[in-house]
């Protein structure tokens, strides 16, 4: 069994894939060609935003989008410390600091009272991370960004697909971005990324910093990085893209049928009112976790914990001054959560087995 089944996803969309690499071989336009301008425009369509912009991951997007908002040492960004490193480290990098809110430990998810609380006057904007795959309360975010003159990056690297009271992730002012990681929702064949936003001056301050601050050859502007999506993972995303939103709905069904028949031995994801949830990873929650990884390993059933420490203990972080007890729910979430095989391609029988050896654990 696999954790993520890329190779049934290939079987079955093989020929597309293959059709839309040859055209790029044939064209040998690899890098900013016309695959990354359809893929752009289809997917900005798809998402509801006015201008998507290609990049080279998930984490080079975060970093576009803190370049393009001029972020720098001394501004503080609020997020979540229960999250993938590149959220945090992505502030860091640029010299800024990020400022951590504790969880709600329904979702995962940061919460807007949270963020007010956290915010000083060296806050200049907030990091919302749609973790596990559905959207936090952006509404509410943007509202607190507002009334204190912060912008808000959605982190959707888990999300691509879920929506929340009808808009999709990455659609949400003020800018969205997200990872092509080949197990994320949407995958190409190596590292790509995306960002989404309505604002043309920002959009057009992304697609010089991506291609090393020029926006005219050999004239740079502002010190930029080399961080295009290239035309072969464009690719492989256009030949998957039109199957994308049967496998959005394939990836809510199991999840719900995951929920249905574990609910009563774990803790099963809470989908927030008005979300949809594409469950790029379907996380339970037990105090009895590591035995449980430990069992399901020796039963041939892969697990994957998203994630293990949290970023505020993390080493890289120390210089932060947080301390273990700063973030009871993040920490108790590190502790307890655990991620069971999950894709569009999963059958039920792989799915019933993996139920099976869940329940048996608890000896249900
Ligand atoms: C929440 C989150 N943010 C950012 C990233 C970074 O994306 P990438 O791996 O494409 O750089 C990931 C992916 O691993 C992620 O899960």
């Amino acid at each position: 069994m696999k954790f993520v089944d890329l190779q049934s996803q290939f079987a079955a969309y093989e020929p597309e894939i293959r059709r839309e690499i040859e055209e790029v071989l044939q064209g040998a336009q690899f890098i900013l060609g016309p695959k990354g301008s359809e893929l752009e425009g289809k997917l900005a369509a798809y998402v509801g935003a006015k201008h998507a912009i290609g990049c080279s991951s998930g984490t080079d997007a975060l970093l576009l989008a803190l370049m393009a908002y001029g972020v720098k040492a001394g501004d503080e960004i609020v997020t979540s410390p229960f999250t993938f490193i590149a959220t945090a480290e992505m502030i860091a990098l640029v010299g800024a600091t990020p400022v951590f809110v504790d969880i709600d430990p329904a979702t995962y998810n940061i919460g807007a009272a949270g963020i007010e609380e956290a915010i000083t006057k060296n806050t200049r904007g907030i990091i919302a991370v749609s973790l596990y795959g559905q959207c936090p309360e952006m509404e509410a975010f943007l509202s607190v960004a507002g009334e204190y003159g912060l912008f808000v990056i959605e982190d959707g690297a888990q999300s691509f697909g879920a929506e929340r009271n009808g808009r999709r992730s990455c659609g949400w002012p003020h800018v969205g971005a997200t990872s092509f990681f080949p197990s994320k929702p949407l995958g190409c064949y190596g590292d790509g990324g995306m960002l989404f936003t309505s604002d043309d001056g920002l959009a057009g301050q992304i697609r010089g910093l991506r291609n090393h601050g020029q926006w005219e050859r050999y004239q740079h502007r502002v010190i930029g990085i080399n961080g295009r999506l290239d035309e072969l993972q464009a690719a492989v995303l256009l030949g998957k893209f039109p199957r994308f939103p049967d496998e959005v709905s394939a990836r809510a069904y199991m999840g719900a049928r995951y929920s249905d028949r574990l609910g009563d031995v774990v803790g099963v994801p809470a989908v927030s009112p008005g979300n949809t949830h594409v469950f790029a990873q379907y996380t339970i929650r037990t105090p009895r976790r590591d035995d449980l990884v430990a069992h399901l390993r020796e039963n041939g059933v892969p697990t994957a914990v998203h994630y293990p420490i949290p970023l505020h203990l993390q080493e890289a972080f120390r210089g932060l001054g947080y301390e273990k007890g700063d973030f009871p729910e993040s920490e108790a979430a590190a502790r307890e959560v655990v991620s069971l095989p999950m894709s569009a391609f999963l059958s039920e029988a792989d799915q019933d087995e993996v139920i099976r050896q869940v329940r048996r654990f608890f000896g249900k």
